[in-house]
């Protein structure tokens, strides 16, 4: 028996009974104390590999190493005790053999301690996703524009601008959803494909730059809060913390330049 008072977050059951019911909220985030601000409002947390270039200055997520993505999954797992943490498998770790995959989602899941991984791709993954939720590794879906694949797609383009290659759409929604998947992100399609396959499948749909009748929504939090010079076209900035941060460095630069950088003894004084 553990001697700590058990953590209660949100399970995988949960989240995919809320399929059509209350909107599913979540936000990636990759650093402790900003996921313990997250954690009072989302459902899940994504310790996305988009981390590779919002937080490291990679060009895509190909680069991510999995030590990277367990590291970061650490901190997140710390700073929060509500919301399901789902860790994404990084590009090259899972994508060969279904053993592969479950061997590097056990180690994600043992080192972390998340509650679910998540993996892209459609039919060709379906396989895979049954191997692990057979073996008790829940997993979370994502078809559409799957950034990992940017080099074969040519780049970060929205999917399905073209009617006629819905079905290819459709069809890996539901593979994903039949091989047992708890949730499946839809990135980066047009709205009315985005909206009809939320209707088509059973498990909740997880909207980014898609529709807004997903059955819930995740950004990247550097994005929406205005710490990302580049954020994709779709994302509505909440917040601008570029700016501030620019306003704070600048300020203490001129202080420190003006030897007007206060002792610790007269910042102990306007405190008090
Ligand atoms: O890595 C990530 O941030 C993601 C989201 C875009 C869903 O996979």
């Amino acid at each position: 028996m553990s001697a700590q008072a058990p953590i209660r977050r949100i399970t995988t059951p949960q989240l995919t009974a809320r399929k059509g019911g209350d909107p599913i909220v979540s936000l990636t985030s990759y650093h402790a104390h900003t996921a313990a601000i997250v954690d009072r409002y989302a459902d899940f947390i994504l310790v996305g590999d988009s981390l590779g270039m919002v937080m490291h200055g990679m060009e895509s997520t190909v680069p991510v190493p999995l030590d990277l993505m367990i590291m970061h999954g650490r901190a997140v797992v710390r700073g929060t005790k509500r919301a399901l943490i789902v860790v994404d498998m990084p590009f090259g770790t899972y994508e060969e053999s279904p053993q592969m995959a479950f061997r590097n989602a056990v180690r994600i899941m043992k080192e972390t301690n998340c509650g679910a991984v998540k993996l892209e791709g459609g039919k060709r993954m379906a396989e895979t996703i049954h191997f692990l939720v057979e073996r008790g590794i829940p997993v979370m879906g994502h078809i559409g524009l799957t950034p990992q694949s940017t080099h074969t797609m040519g780049g970060f383009k929205t999917q399905g601008r073209d009617e006629d290659g819905w079905i290819e759409h459709e069809q890996d929604a539901q593979a994903v959803q039949d091989a047992g998947a708890f949730a499946i992100v839809l990135e980066g399609m047009v709205e009315p494909l985005a909206a009809k396959i939320t209707k088509q499948i059973q498990i909740p749909t997880i909207g980014i730059g898609a529709s807004a009748d997903c059955d819930g929504q995740i950004l990247v939090l550097e994005d929406m809060l205005g710490l990302n010079p580049t954020p994709p076209k779709f994302v509505k900035m909440y917040g601008n913390l570029l700016e501030g941060i620019e306003t704070a460095v600048a300020s203490y630069a001129a202080d420190v330049k003006s030897r007007t950088f206060p002792t610790e003894d007269q910042v102990y004084r306007n405190k008090k």
